[in-house]
Formats: C-alpha cells, sequence, structure tokens
C-alpha cells in the first residue's frame, strides 16, 4: 500500500554526552522538525516549503539535509519513479546543538518511507539518514541515532551493526538551555585538535567506559561524574559557547550534577536526579543568559524512548 501524502515528526537530540564524542546521543521528547512528504505525478524531488528557518535553508533539493535523505529512500526502496513534493517545518533552531540537521534528514526519510507504504526498516534508515546529516555536519550518527531510534544510543561504528541502545536510568533529569547564539557544528570541529596525545586517549576511554557501565547500574551521580570528564572535546570548544563557566557554575549551585556542551553547542545539557532540581535549574540557567542580555529557550525533561514518529499519512 502506498499513500499521496505522509507526515512525520523527529525530535531533538542531544549528542557527545561530554566524553562520547560522535559516538554516543539521546533523544528529546521535544522540540523537532516535521517534513511533509506529497505525491507529484512528474518523477523527482522537490522542496516547496521551509518553515521556521527565517530563510536560511536550501530549496535546492542537492543541498537539504531532509530531501537529501528522502532521495536515498526512493533509491533504496526501488522507486525512482515516483515523484515527491516535501514541506519542512523546523521546530529546531540552526546550529544550536540540538540536532537540527539530523531531525530534518531522518523526518525527511521516516515522511517518504510512509508515503511508500514503508518498504524500509526504521534500520535501514540509518543510512539515508546519515547521508542527509552528512551534507552539514560530517557522517556520524550520534544524532541521527537516537533521532531515529529513541532513548540513548552508542554507535561503536557508523553503520547499523555499531548500534547499540543504552539503558535509561530512570532519576535521570535533564535541564537545557540554549542560548540565541549560532555555533554552527563546522565551526565547533574546525578548533578541535587534530591529534591527541596518548594520555588523553587513555583518559577518555576510560571515561566512555564508566559512562556507559553508570547507565547500566542506574547510577546517575556516576553517569554525571563521566561525562563532566571529557579533556578533549569541551576545552578546545568552550570559548564559543558564551558565558560557559558562569552558566555551569551557577547550574552547579542550583543543583546540577554536571553540565556539559550538547552536541557541538552552544545549548548546554545539566544533569539532575529529580525533576524539580531539573526545573530549578533549567530556570537558574535562563536567568544566568537573560542577566548577560541574552535570550536563549530552557526546558527540563527526561530521555524520549520515542524516536521519529509518522504523524500523518492518507
Ligand atoms: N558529535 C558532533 C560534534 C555533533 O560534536 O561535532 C554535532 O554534529
Amino acid at each position: 500500500m502506498s499513500f499521496s501524502i505522509a507526515e512525520a515528526f523527529a525530535p531533538a537530540t542531544v549528542a557527545n554526552l561530554g566524553v562520547g564524542f560522535d559516538i554516543l546521543g539521546l533523544a528529546l521528547p521535544a522540540p523537532g522538525d516535521i517534513v511533509v512528504a506529497r505525491r507529484r505525478t512528474q518523477p523527482g524531488l522537490t522542496i516547496t516549503k521551509i518553515t521556521g528557518d527565517h530563510g536560511k535553508l536550501p530549496l535546492d533539493p542537492s543541498k537539504n539535509t531532509a530531501s537529501v535523505a528522502a532521495m536515498k529512500v526512493l533509491q533504496l526502496a526501488n522507486r525512482l519513479e515516483v515523484g515527491i513534493e516535501l514541506e519542512i517545518h523546523k521546530g529546531l533552531p540552526l546550529g544550536s546543538g540540538l540536532g537540527s540537521s539530523a531531525a530534518s534528514a531522518v523526518a525527511g526519510a521516516v515522511a517518504t518511507n510512509a508515503l511508500l507504504g514503508e518498504p524500509l526498516t526504521r534500520q535501514d534508515l540509518l543510512e539515508p539518514a546519515l547521508d542527509g546529516e552528512a551534507l552539514v555536519a560530517g557522517r556520524h550518527p550520534d544524532n541521527v541515532g537516537p533521532c531515529l531510534f529513541g532513548g540513548i544510543t552508542l554507535f561503536t561504528r557508523a553503520d547499523i551493526g555499531g548500534l547499540r541502545t543504552l539503558p535509561i536510568p530512570s532519576d535521570l533529569h535533564l535541564a537545557l538551555v540554549t542560548p540565541k547564539v549560532e555555533v554552527t557544528t563546522a565551526q565547533a570541529r574546525a578548533v578541535l585538535p587534530p591529534t591527541i596525545p596518548l594520555h588523553a586517549l587513555v583518559h577518555q576511554t576510560g571515561q566512555v567506559a564508566s559512562l556507559i557501565d553508570a547507565l547500566y547500574r542506574g547510577d546517575v551521580p556516576a553517569l554525571a561524574q563521566a561525562m563532566s570528564s571529557d579533556h578533549i572535546v569541551e576545552p578546545a570548544r568552550k570559548h564559543l559557547m558564551p558565558f560557559f563557566d558562569e552558566v555551569r557554575q551557577f547550574a552547579l549551585q542550583h543543583g546540577a550534577l554536571t553540565v556539559t556542551i550538547g552536541g557541538a553547542g552552544p545549548t548546554l545539557l545539566a544533569v539532575c536526579r529529580r525533576a524539580d532540581d531539573a526545573k530549578t535549574v533549567a530556570q537558574a540557567m535562563s536567568d544566568a543568559y537573560q542577566q548577560r542580555g541574552i535570550a536563549n529557550l530552557a526546558h527540563h525533561c527526561q530521555v524520549s524512548l520515542q524516536g521519529a514518529v509518522v504523524t500523518n499519512f492518507q
């Protein structure tokens, strides 16, 4: 069976979790991007409308993460005779550290697959979504993975065989703040060291192992400790995040166990053990930016078990 219209929602995600650069990520319940796919009579793919991007994203289907992912779905499903129009509704700010480009790619892949009557499995959609994401942020599955599959994901390598879904401690609560400052992934990757010393490798691998061990034991303080032990990426990047040290200190004073950079930033992610603490910390981080004249969006939530969903088809 196939349909004339299908719509998909793909949620925000937070990559890295401190020490797990390019391999760890988690899904948030909201916000997210919506992609609507409609059949058209001529084969080929067009983007008819993009909202919420302040005119910044390309309508050229070869340059947009959603349409590149959608095209790859048509190829893998062997349905290149199908013509599709896409509408992209950005709920995620660009360059925010909330997996904006991954969400559009995932929503594009999921909506297109739904339009075709789901010839591909969810696992099959990883490659199309990675192809889309690669246009903007490089080919790494730390946002695309949790966006497609929900929860906390580890990729031991950048294909579906590397996917591990990790346990989520029930008392893991998150507070997030996104200052209205754009940090592109390209910018945030350009400041990273090209090589690292052996002692840094030893430390980092130990901390990634501690993080995974903490998740399996449901130990949120140990998780927070591991997340805050990144000696490679955070020190190189934190100057791109306005008032990083001050806002982190404020969050710690208000009950956060740790604060790390969300993905490539500038979103900051705080870890808490109770919903009340997460609410207080989100407000505190928001106030800290506000007092420094920086508009921001803050919220608190738990990890979402659900990745992208088909929200409508007919
Ligand atoms: N792991 C990536 C980074 C996430 O930190 O650069 C953003 O694409």
